[in-house]
């Protein structure tokens, strides 16, 4: 087909520098000495300082490289503690191209105008801030109603071989169009925003080879239902999903973008797929005809595919062909059903086998094509005087989206079969949601979304929520039972005859073309910093606070030691980011250190006495003071007395989430002594300038307790000369008065005892930029 093209975009800024990646690339080949996967490719070709890294080799799994992503994709609520932070490294622009979108704050209640005209006014303050920085910083700034962030970045700034950073889970969608984009937590944003190298395991890589042909009613989203099947919610933790074979030619890019997105659900590092005609010709659709050439130039010397022979970790064959729909959940996404076997589960499960809700679209599955398809069920639909059962809610992805879909008539041929077209935001995927219908029962929806956690859309935990393809949603919506196969079975109508669907047919790209919709939604073309913006923050906000920068506890010349740290407590078991930090209620604070702190621990537990979110405060007086973690913690603050945690094993496990770290610091602790920690946290916990120490010997954990004092000896050798020297020794003073010494292992490079010598890596940052 032949489709007219947008006009052609400035593509300077979001070319990847091919001819740099791959000069990088050889250098890497000469120490690697063997074929390369396509994700080794792109991820080696930005390891920074290639010739320091890769000293002692690369072991995939193994080895921790130093990258250099080439974008930062920030959306509303993770945005604000990265540009709070990024904010107090003193810098007047970011050191790559980065954009905050505007999307998860916008609340579905009755339609996309109402909802956003509201939702704006709620979040009015939130959104002056991420507007007035991106402003001050030129960071491109993308305004309520625009979009989801991630159809937005396939739209804009994805590209072939890039690697790019993202402040959200769903970051990996850009995968759709070749390239390596990576979620992760604010503070490693901000390592990107300010030229720091970022961190990462080199990841293993899992080969999915795809044969065959999708046909009927299976669609790409039914491939990674599939998927997350065989490898569960964990399988693909440390490893990217590399996409290969001739499964991968015949998918469009936005089909391809589907797959990439829900790698995430199986833990993945993120997905991709080797350069493709299709993704030339999406490049092409959306403007960006310059970036297609350069992909064709680079892909001609091998950069966008794997070598010949290369190795995977793991091979995993799928024949698309065999491939049928699936539907996956409730509660998980990896629990997948092949629909000819769903309604026999729901019977055995005992379930009510009426639906009460079915929702399309999501940043997994609003596309162009996914939207007409399910215009082209609407129709069939239509012909025969059927509307939907069950409310059917609709959310494009994207301004882009909404205005082609408008002037090509499916949003109007959507509309008259019932549907309730939302704003182009993610509202019901994150909870945004505010369910006319509101019930506490046990009832069941559909969704073309990606995650079915229990409460996630509607906040009820007895919603079963099932995952599938949009198709398989909108079918599903007019005969308003779970039980349904419209591959098989027919509803009946009034005249006494019965429909049957035919397998849906939707069109890849628009053949008049992309429109762009309302322009006062897109950002200034090339955004140039304001440095004379004054960042926006209400006086006495409850919701945005700027941040302090955290002090040293180094002046003078040294000795650089902590001499006189108390132990708030020693927490006992697992304590992931969640323990440390809750989310919940709490993440309307999550632009305001002071107040999301007095969440700090409350669901640790404390292994002296094994309660819950209960410390003591040994010299509030005459007596010891029972408080809650938060509590005791701020009493030492009051005091201006650092202090120290113990904890157990894999500390701070979870997510990347940086208020972990940044709030024990905010309260004032020095260092966290444990039998073990979670690389990401203990990093971040480095970064805001915290000492993590890992017991030499694992049992002393249970020797020191609240209210002792502990003491550094041989810290200072270590940030004065940086010896390599692992080993610090800990001088332990218990309340009783006995003392020992006991060893602690650190596991500091030279420059993270930069960031711990200057109080934060934001602070050693700082003082770079002014020295
Ligand atoms: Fe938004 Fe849901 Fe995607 S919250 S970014 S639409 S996963």
């Amino acid at each position: 087909a032949t489709y007219a093209p947008l006009p052609e975009k400035n593509c300077t800024a979001i070319t990847p520098p091919y001819k740099k990646l791959i000069q990088t690339l050889d250098y890497v080949r000469t120490v690697l000495n063997r074929p390369l996967t396509l994700s080794e490719k792109i991820l080696y070709s930005h390891i920074h300082n290639p010739e320091a890294s890769l000293q002692n080799g690369l072991v995939r799994g193994e080895t921790y490289l130093q990258l250099s992503p080439e974008r930062v994709a920030m959306q509303d609520a993770s945005a604000q503690m990265a540009l709070l932070q990024f904010m107090s490294a003193g810098l007047d622009r970011t050191a790559v191209p980065s954009s905050i979108h505007c999307d998860h704050l916008i609340q579905a209640i009755d339609g996309a105008k109402s909802d956003l005209e509201r939702s704006i006014v709620s979040n009015k303050e939130v959104f002056d801030f991420l507007e007035s920085a991106g402003r001050k910083y030129g960071i491109e700034f993308w305004k309520p109603g625009s979009g989801i962030i991630h159809q937005i970045v396939l739209e804009n700034y994805a590209a072939p071989g890039m690697l790019m950073l993202g402040t959200d889970s769903h970051t990996p969608n850009a995968g759709g169009l070749g390239m390596l984009a990576i979620g992760v937590g604010g503070a490693d944003a901000v390592d990107a925003m300010t030229g720091t190298p970022w961190e990462l395991k080199a990841p293993q890589v899992v080969g999915i080879n795809l044969t065959g042909k999708l046909n009927g009613w299976a669609t790409p989203k039914d491939l990674i239902l599939h998927v997350a099947g065989l490898l569960s919610v964990r399988g693909g933790t440390g490893r990217i999903l590399e996409y290969f074979g001739e499964g991968v030619e015949n998918q469009s890019c936005t089909g391809l973008a589907t797959i990439s997105n829900m790698g995430a659900e199986v833990g993945a590092t993120t997905s991709t797929f080797p350069y493709s005609a299709h993704m030339g010709a999406y490049l092409r659709a959306t403007g960006r005809a310059p970036v297609a050439r350069a992909a064709d130039e680079a892909a001609a010397q091998g950069f966008l595919s794997p070598d010949e022979g290369a190795e995977y970790d793991e091979v995993i064959n799928i024949n698309l062909s065999n491939l049928e729909p699936n539907i996956n959940g409730p509660f998980t996404p990896d629990l997948a059903t092949p629909l000819s076997k769903f309604a026999s589960f729901v019977k055995e499960q005992g379930w009510n086998d009426k639906l009460s809700a079915s929702l399309i679209g999501s940043c997994t599955n609003s596309s162009y094509e996914d939207m007409t398809s399910v215009a082209d069920l609407a129709r069939q639909a239509k012909a025969v005087g059927l509307t939907t059962k069950v409310p059917f809610l609709c959310t494009p992805g994207s301004e882009q989206i909404r205005a082609t879909i408008e002037r090509d008539n499916v949003t109007e041929t959507l509309e008259s079969i019932g549907a309730t077209v939302l704003a182009n935001a993610c509202g019901p995927c994150i909870g945004q949601w505010k369910r006319k219908d509101q019930t506490e029962e046990e009832n069941a929806i559909l969704t073309s979304f990606n995650r079915n956690f229990k409460s996630r859309n509607d906040g009820n935990k007895n919603t079963m929520n099932f995952l599938a393809s949009p198709t398989i949603v909108t079918a599903m919506a007019f005969a308003g039972k779970l039980s349904f196969n419209p591959m098989t079975d027919s509803i009946p109508l009034p005249s006494g005859e019965s429909f049957k669907f035919s397998a849906p047919a939707g069109q890849d790209l628009p053949l008049s073309g992309f429109t762009p919709g309302d322009m006062s939604y897109y950002p200034a073309t090339t955004p140039e910093p304001q440095p004379e913006t004054e960042v926006v923050i209400k006086k006495d906000s409850q919701r945005l606070e700027l941040l302090e920068p955290f002090s040293s506890p180094f002046s003078g010349s040294g000795p650089f030691e902590f001499t006189d740290l108390k132990v708030l407590m020693r927490v006992r078991g697992k304590c992931t980011t969640d323990h440390i930090s809750a989310a919940g209620p709490w993440l309307k604070y999550k632009g305001h250190l002071t107040n999301i702190s007095e969440n700090l621990l409350i669901t640790a537990l404390n292994d002296e006495g094994g309660e819950m979110n209960v410390a003591v405060d040994y010299e509030a007086g005459k007596e010891p003071v029972k408080d809650t973690i938060p509590g005791v913690a701020k009493r030492l603050k009051s005091r201006q007395q650092s202090w120290a945690l113990v904890v157990d094993d894999n500390y701070g496990e979870g997510s990347a989430r940086e208020h972990a770290a940044l709030q024990p610091r905010f309260y004032g602790c020095s260092m966290i002594l444990a039998r073990s920690f979670a690389r990401i946290h203990e990093t971040n916990l480095k970064k805001q300038g915290v000492l993590p120490l890992w017991f030499a010997d694992k049992a002393d954990y249970g020797r020191i307790g609240a209210g002792d004092t502990v003491e550094t000896i041989g810290l200072d050798a270590l940030l004065k000369e940086q010896t390599q020297d692992a080993l610090v020794d800990i001088k332990v003073t218990r309340r009783s008065g006995e003392t020992f010494t006991i060893k602690a292992r650190h596991t500091m490079s030279s420059d993270q005892l930069k960031w711990l010598r200057a109080g934060s890596a934001l602070n050693h940052i700082r003082a770079s930029m002014t020295s």
